[in-house]
């Protein structure tokens, strides 16, 4: 990776219809993270983004909101485009399926394609699903009904055009053997030469007639077809090249040319699950391209499959309701903590867990201890012992050794490669730990006194530390990154290193006077809340109602009398596993109560717990004790329970309503 390369990162265009989750956040700030670090690198970047607009469901959500296809990709597509700004993502340009330019450049591929025989028209019988509008082969019939949704499935034949991807099976298993880079992680590229070398590659169904599906790209050569995702989708990587970069490029350096060519792609960035469309369809399009018209469609020259993300340890989904909205952390927790925290916790590749105790441990520890602290005692010193002017000294010895050999690893090539993101963190950490001790080593109030031309050493390479380590968070944290960088007293991160690479090493020296200017805490403790450490206590995000059957007049809900009480004491039943016997105040009177909620509660948990009880609930027995009343408990489809408590004063025997 040379000073002024060409560098152009991709991000996977995502499926209009999703409202924007961490997982989406996540390949995308990796994205970031790389242009960001290239461009420091003074490279031309072009990094992309976009959204895959065509397809069945946002035709049929668009059809529900009474609006045509593009109308509903249009609001939707906002919700993307406000999230990256916020997350500080640096993208040069966002393509869109439904650009014209895009729409063009398919159907010219997919002439040339054709025009050479590498598409073909077949009749094509499959079983479809008609609720789900979809095919689905024999073998994935799950007791001869849909493995999706367990309906009915009808025997359909229709005819459709493949591209002859089979012929291109060894060719692929060969490419990829011999560029040992082109799919990363190790682990996921031996998983796709696993499934070419195990099974026989089939062609690619690439059309849907129109009747059934009007909302995609027209076929050049067959009106009455058209194509979507994924023949759509993946030409958008060539396609942005050839009208979206040279009026999108943020930053060009002077040997800028408009004949260069940003095809191919230095890593399409992606998420594990959409590695086949990847590695094999989009390789073998490249392939049949390249053979038509040589070097033009060249494969990328990397494809990264990270991870995924889950959420307090289970699968995120809608119908948990633990879906993370990372509009709701950057709120919360900040934009750069929370940049952070996705890739220093987790090796950029792995599965990982998100958790917001895990967040808050890390803004805790890294952050506010480790490397905001030592920002906050080196202004504390300069600016008592010298005013804030760091005077630049030649330095050397064990500690500088130590920052030169992390500050090597920060940068080395082979991690910004394989995008280990975790161990270029790792680095920065040793540079911010080792600084942390100089000072406990050095002490140098002791040395004002004993020895001040020490003392300004000293000072000047905890701000040497404090400079690499500004430098190489950046891509990972801009802002906090700009701030520790103006703090210190330079003059502007971005700027000054993109016209000057030499910045990156321990023995760069400005060339102006350096005077710091203490700020704004950087990165204020959390202070956890006793819910945030009991998972079981969170807040539920309303779910929607679904299968309500009758609703009720308000006068019925009425009837059900619902009170605060207060477990006074807990006992668990004899015999039994499920039941717990409370004495419950009602403000009025004690209540006996005999509640199932043993397996989630121990009496300890409960004694002193202001709850919501039914009081008007005609008694009942349950294994031989009287229960005069019923609690409020929540249980999902997992077995999570949480019974209802109160999350401020109210007094026992409060109506609630
Ligand atoms: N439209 C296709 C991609 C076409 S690219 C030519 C698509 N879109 S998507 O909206 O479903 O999202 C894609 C990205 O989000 C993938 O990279 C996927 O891995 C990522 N994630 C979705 N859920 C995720 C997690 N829970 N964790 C991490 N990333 C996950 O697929």
């Amino acid at each position: 990776m040379n000073s002024g390369s060409r560098f152009y990162v991709t991000t996977p265009i995502y499926y209009v219809n999703d409202i924007p989750h961490i997982g989406h956040a996540y390949t995308t700030i990796a994205a970031d993270i790389l242009a960001r670090y290239n461009r420091l690198k003074g490279n031309e970047v072009f990094f992309l983004t976009g959204t895959d607009e065509h397809g069945q469901k946002v035709e049929k959500a668009a059809k529900e909101k009474g609006k045509t296809p593009k109308e509903h990709a249009d609001i939707m597509v906002e919700n993307f485009k406000g999230l990256w700004k916020k997350l500080n993502v640096s993208n040069d340009a966002f393509i869109r399926t439904t650009d014209t330019e895009h729409i063009k450049t398919v159907q010219g591929l997919m002439q040339m394609l054709f025009d050479r025989g590498e598409i073909e028209k077949r009749s094509y019988a499959g079983w479809y699903c008609v609720p789900d509008e979809r095919f689905w082969t024999e073998k994935d019939l799950i007791e001869g009904n849909c493995p999706d949704c367990g309906r009915h499935v009808e025997q359909i034949k229709e005819e459709n055009y493949f591209f002859l991807m089979s012929k291109y099976q060894d060719r692929l298993i060969d490419y990829i053997e011999k560029n040992s880079d082109y799919i990363l992680p190790e682990t996921r590229k031996n998983e796709v030469l696993g499934f070419l070398k195990n099974n026989t590659l089939g062609d690619l169904c690439i059309s849907r007639p129109k009747q059934r599906l009007a909302w995609g790209i027209p076929l050049p050569f067959d009106d009455n077809f058209v194509t979507y995702v994924w023949f759509d989708a993946l030409v958008n990587y060539f396609s942005a090249t050839r009208y979206l970069v040279e009026e999108n490029l943020k930053f060009q350096i002077s040997n800028f040319k408009s004949t260069t060519d940003w095809w191919p792609a230095n890593h399409h960035i992606i998420g594990k699950d959409i590695l086949t469309t990847h590695a094999v369809y989009w390789s073998t399009m490249l392939m049949a391209l390249n053979d038509i018209e040589p070097d033009k469609y060249r494969l990328p020259v990397n494809i990264f499959a990270h991870g995924w993300w889950t959420v307090d340890g289970k699968k995120m989904s809608k119908s948990i309701g633990n879906v993370v909205d990372p509009n709701e952390m950057i709120d919360k927790y900040g934009v750069d903590a929370f940049r952070y925290f996705l890739f220093r916790e987790v090796p950029f590749g792995l599965d990982g867990d998100f958790s917001e105790d895990a967040l808050i441990r890390r803004i805790n520890t890294d952050l506010a201890n480790d490397l905001g602290n030592l920002l906050s005692r080196f202004l504390t010193m300069a600016e008592k012992y010298f005013d804030g002017k760091i005077e630049i000294v030649d330095s050397s010895g064990d500690f500088a050794q130590e920052c030169v050999k992390a500050n090597e690893s920060i940068n080395k090539e082979d991690f910004w490669l394989r995008l280990q993101f975790n161990l270029i963190l790792e680095s920065v950490w040793n540079i911010v730990g080792a600084a942390n001790n100089h000072i406990a080593q050095k002490e140098p109030w002791k040395l004002v006194k004993s020895d001040p031309d020490e003392l300004k050493a000293v000072l000047f390479n905890i701000w040497n530390a404090l400079r690499l380590s500004a430098l190489a968070v950046s891509p990972f944290m801009p802002d906090a990154a700009e701030k520790i960088w103006t703090q210190i007293g330079l003059r502007s991160l971005t700027d000054e290193t993109r016209e000057n690479q030499e910045i990156f090493d321990w023995s760069w020296k400005p060339a102006y006077e350096i005077k710091t200017a203490k700020g704004e805490q950087l990165f204020p403790r959390i202070e956890k809340k006793e819910e945030k450490q009991k998972p079981e206590q969170k807040k539920e995000k309303p779910k929607m109602t679904e299968g309500v059957k009758e609703l009720i007049a308000i006068d019925d809900f009425a009837k059900v009398e619902l009170r605060v009480g207060k477990i006074v004491a807990a006992e668990k039943v004899e015999k039994s596993e499920k039941l717990l016997k409370l004495k419950v105040d009602i403000g009025t009177e004690e209540r006996q109560i005999v509640a199932g909620i043993a397996k989630a509660y121990t009496p300890d948990d409960l004694t002193g717990k202001k709850i919501v009880v039914v009081t008007n609930l005609k008694p009942a027995k349950l294994m031989g004790i009287e229960s005069h009343g019923m609690l409020l408990a929540a249980t999902d489809e997992e077995g999570n329970m949480s019974i209802l408590a109160l999350d401020r004063e109210v007094k026992q025997g409060a109506r609630v309503k």
